[in-house]
């Protein structure tokens, strides 16, 4: 067989995205013929080659499998912690397929996380460029008035040195000394929503997501369960990104 890129033959493997292999390399994670490989573009020859993650085999590819998961508060989106600290793997661990999370949650975050093997997807789900729309519940400290939302929705929010794209953003409910925002974003920057509160003066107490690429998380999915995606809503999810129903290979 030819030659193929470690990378590439990770997250076609179904156990992470593209970027999710670099992750796995950067920590040290992946041998080759039981050598520690950190360089994403290194290629191998998987006929001849033996690959190990964490010291188990990567074997052929699995059969497609996708999900979606209310992930609870209070869990890490990873399967491992050095810290300690409790992650989504026990509840992923439950499915008949080895599948990862498409993207992460703030450990305090509840919500929808896809989980899948496809890397393909995953990786395109994953990338700006595809605008995936994402849409939270935001429970904020006070009030934000129309001009402070007026700034989320006209990108002109500064995170870390560089503009957020416009989101939509609507009060959903106002109390005593606090409201509820729904926004809806298509990046998917590193404590995005909490880091766009706060520029508007508004701390987020509780945060929620509702909606991913379309698919409304289900008022019946309680959290910490997970259900399979309809064929109807994996064909969605595959032309959302461009890709053609039925992957023709993974
Ligand atoms: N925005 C955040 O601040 N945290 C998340 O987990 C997701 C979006």
């Amino acid at each position: 067989m030819a030659q193929v890129r470690l990378q590439k033959y990770l997250s076609e493997a179904g156990l992470c995205s593209r970027r999710g292999a670099k992750d796995l390399m950067r920590e040290g994670r992946v041998r080759v013929d039981g050598k520690v490989v950190d360089a994403p573009c290194e290629m191998f020859d998987p006929e001849v080659s033996i690959v190990e993650v964490d010291g188990e085999a990567v074997g052929k590819p699995q059969k497609l499998a996708y999900y979606m998961f209310h992930k609870p508060a209070g869990f890490l989106t990873t399967f491992d912690d050095p810290r300690g600290r409790p992650t989504v793997k026990p509840f992923l661990d439950k499915l008949p397929v080895r599948v990862f999370p498409v993207g992460r949650l703030d450990m305090d975050v509840s919500g929808l996380l896809i989980v899948t093997n496809d890397g393909q997807l995953a990786t395109r789900l994953m990338h700006p460029s595809y605008l995936v729309p994402k849409i939270y519940l935001a429970q904020v400290k006070g009030l934000p008035t129309e001009r402070e939302l007026n700034l989320l929705r006209t990108g002109q929010i500064l995170i870390l040195g560089k503009p957020a794209a416009p989101a939509k953003a609507r009060m959903i409910k106002s109390g005593p000394n606090k409201g509820s925002l729904e926004l809806t974003l298509t990046e998917g920057r590193h404590r995005q929503v909490k880091r766009m509160c706060a520029a508007i003066g508004h701390e987020v107490i509780r945060l929620k997501r509702v909606s991913y690429c379309d698919l409304p998380l289900p008022a019946n999915l309680a959290a910490g369960m997970t259900r399979k995606l309809t064929a109807s809503e994996i064909r969605h999810l595959r032309a959302q990104v461009g890709l053609e129903a039925t992957p023709t290979k993974n």
